[in-house]
């Protein structure tokens, strides 16, 4: 039925690094060490490993099988995927938001990406050379006041990169990119980690050793288990490093042939993405800001729990005191960050493209050429305005996310059922899933899911209603606008399903 039967992986490594490419992205090495640090370092911590292992791990095995399984049916975008579980005509609306979630966190994801391309290309001309800290932050300021018209030049560049590669298809584009780009990633980040960790005080400016800022980080603090914020953070830096409630896991893994295994390519590209996040995330801005600058000031940087302003605003000049190496860490860190950056910026792609490959037998050119004049169009607010950008984020990058996950997790356990859910994930598998895992996906995971999502609710209420300055009720509208967009067409597709079906 659709144009996309015959396309799929290459090989199991290009799946799992296509995959893992997904997960691993700016948040791992910007969003991670931000939030640990503005939820007091080892605070975080201890929730964080909960939440990998009770929330983060179970819903990559369901997200993984809700793939494969409407894949078999022809289906690769979650309101289809969604459709073959049960037949009731709403579960294809809660599948919206697995289109919905991925375009709107792609329209700000592509601009940040954009910054990565620019200043890995600044750190090869030199431009930050000799600047010092005051410099590179005013410059930094500059740039997103759009001072000149380099950022907007960076962004189309990069939003045309990635039209490209998903022109290009899965085998031929993603999964070639994420075979490049996750060596070089790993290579660049294993040793700007080793840089960070062996800082010495006293040395070329430094005030820590590298190794505080690491202590700062895993000394856990066990009274922060009655913080119920710092779940709520954890929580979500969970969802967000995994790109878990969004819908592209889905659209990966409904391209794996229906017996092929989902257990070990699952747990091997959530665990990839865990060592990055947990290990290099954690020995680069951390170490070398705290090595230079103290904790006190890092905190205060890192409020709200964004990195980029450490990641883009600070660490070009800190790298100076490193000389000539000095020089290369920029561009391994930059250039790091826009793998991070593309190999996710593309998973976010795929499930547009699909579900108009699917539905209406658009062709991958003109789908990915959609999918990069929506994300030109949507993104132009977040380009224009902060306030846009962080609606955008709050909304379709925290809590659309736990909504879908906790639609997706009752579809599966409660309405599929956990006995033939269970028969999915393990289906072909390669490894033995333990079988507490069972129970977990059926009642730990989405009673934490509800306390989390009940917990919220006041924040996400005041969040509603409060005032905001004109893109950031732009954005409001746009975003209601973009999923009423979709629920559209999904009804459209659906007519088409039934008269082809007579
Ligand atoms: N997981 C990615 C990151 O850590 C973000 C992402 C979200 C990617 C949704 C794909 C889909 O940056």
């Amino acid at each position: 039925m659709s144009s996309t039967s015959e396309a799929g992986w290459g090989s199991r490594i290009g799946l799992v690094l296509a995959m893992a490419g997904n997960s691993v992205g700016l948040g791992n090495f910007l969003r991670f060490p931000a939030q640990a640090i503005d939820n007091g370092g080892g605070a975080f911590i201890i929730p964080y490993l909960v939440c990998f292992l009770l929330m983060g791990i179970p819903l990559l095995f369901v997200e993984w099988s809700m793939g494969r399984f409407g894949g078999r049916y022809g289906y690769h975008s979650t309101p289809f995927i969604f459709q073959s579980f049960h037949k009731a005509p709403y579960w294809k609306y809660f599948g919206v938001f697995g289109i919905f979630t991925n375009l709107a966190v792609a329209t700000f994801y592509c601009y940040l990406e954009s910054w990565a391309l620019s200043w890995a290309y600044y750190s090869v001309t030199g431009e930050f050379t000799g600047m010092n800290q005051q410099e590179v932050k005013q410059f930094f300021t500059d740039y997103i006041a759009l001072g000149t018209n380099q950022p907007i030049i960076f962004w189309l560049i990069c939003l045309v990169i990635n039209t490209y590669i998903l022109s290009r298809g899965l085998s031929g584009g993603v999964e070639k990119v994420a075979k490049i780009g996750m060596p070089l990633l790993l290579l660049f980040g294993i040793i700007l980690a080793v840089s960070g960790i062996t800082i010495q005080a006293g040395n070329s400016g430094a005030i820590n050793d590298g190794i505080v800022g690491l202590n700062y980080l895993w000394t856990p603090d066990f009274s922060s288990i009655w913080n119920f914020d710092v779940w709520v953070a954890a929580a979500g830096q969970i969802f967000f490093t995994l790109s878990l409630g969004m819908g592209s896991i889905h659209c990966y893994a409904s391209y794996v042939k229906s017996k092929d295994d989902i257990a070990l390519n699952s747990m091997s590209a959530g665990w990839m993405n865990g060592f990055v996040e947990i290990v290099l995330g954690s020995a680069i801005i951390i170490p070398i800001a705290i090595g230079y600058l103290g904790i006190p000031m890092v905190e205060e940087m890192t409020s709200g729990g964004s990195g980029l302003g450490i990641g883009f605003a600070v660490l070009p000049s800190l790298f100076s005191n490193w000389g000539a190496f000095g020089i290369v860490a920029g561009v391994m860190w930059f250039g790091l960050l826009f793998f991070a950056g593309i190999t996710s910026s593309l998973a976010m792609g795929t499930p547009v493209m699909a579900f108009m490959e699917d539905h209406f037998s658009w062709k991958r050119v003109p789908a990915a050429l959609l999918f990069g004049v929506m994300i030109l169009l949507f993104g132009i607010p977040c380009v224009l305005s902060q306030d846009a950008f962080n609606e955008f984020d709050y909304w379709a990058g925290t809590v659309a996310l736990v909504i879908f996950a906790l639609i997706e997790i009752i579809l599966f356990a409660w309405v599929f059922g956990m006995d033939k859910g269970w028969k999915e994930i393990n289906l072909g598998a390669d490894i033995k899933v333990p079988m507490i895992f069972k129970f977990i996906i059926k009642y730990v995971s989405p009673l934490f899911l509800l306390i989390v999502f009940i917990g919220g609710a006041p924040a996400i209420w005041e969040n509603a209603t409060k005032d905001s300055s004109f893109y950031g009720i732009l954005a409001r509208i746009l975003l209601l606008f973009l999923f009423i967009f979709i629920s559209i067409f999904v009804y459209i597709a659906s007519k088409k399903i039934k008269s082809e079906k007579l």
